[in-house]
């Protein structure tokens, strides 16, 4: 269960609530926009994660990245699907988030062609540069994640069930996730590939 009163460890606090869409004669408790937030991602797990999703559905594209994250986070957040313009503590500065997430579908579709990588080792690749890059406000641990199972899922495995489990600060799953991130910043993906063949 979330704590709602404590911060998350590494994720963005939630000190700036401007952007939300919920009641505004209603003070939130952070569990509460967690709970918002889950029923939005919902529809989108549903979306995109109950059957193998098609090119179409799911191209991997610029647009559909932004749109992902609409989908997932639209009906609480302002910003939801747009490209911050503001630095956080992790990610690259917000000037250049745009290029490099263009980058990135371009580095996907290269990928695909050239058969660099296994459907794992791709799925990790995603994950790691989205989350790297972090285009959004908040929200992209979530929207990484959902990259790589739909990646996953659109390849012929089963996502990877991390959306529950990952925001609690006092899950260990979660220092060692980070651990993972950590390691494939410095060229080292093993620890990340291994976590996304860890199915349903
Ligand atoms: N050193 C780090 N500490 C915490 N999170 C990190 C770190 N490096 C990368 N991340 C990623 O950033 C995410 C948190 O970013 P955030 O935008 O708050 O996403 P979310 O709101 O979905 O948790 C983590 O889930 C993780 O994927
Ligand atoms: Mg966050």
């Amino acid at each position: 269960m979330i704590d709602s009163t404590k911060p998350i460890d590494g994720a963005t606090p939630l000190d700036d609530i401007s952007g939300l869409k919920l009641s505004k004669y209603k003070v939130y408790t952070l569990k509460e926009i967690y709970e918002k937030e889950a029923q939005n991602i919902a529809n989108a797990t549903l979306k995109y994660l109950a059957a193998p999703p098609s090119k179409k559905e799911a191209p991997f594209s610029y647009v559909w990245m932004l749109d992902l994250h609409e989908e997932m986070f639209g009906d609480v957040w302002e910003w939801a699907g747009k490209l911050r313009k503001v630095e956080l503590s992790i990610g690259i500065k917000a000037y250049l988030v745009g290029m490099e997430l263009k980058k990135l579908c371009d580095d996907i579709e290269y990928w695909e062609k050239h058969k660099t990588y296994d459907v794992f080792e791709l799925a990790a690749r995603i994950h790691h540069r989205a989350v790297q890059i972090h285009p959004f406000q908040n929200g992209n641990g979530r929207w990484s994640r959902m990259l790589a199972n739909i990646y996953l899922r659109q390849h012929a495995h089963m996502p990877v069930r991390w959306q529950e489990d990952l925001l609690a600060s006092e899950n260990p799953k979660r220092s060692e996730y980070i651990e993972a991130l950590k390691k494939a910043d410095n060229g080292d993906f093993k620890a990340l590939i291994e976590m996304h063949k860890v199915t349903y």
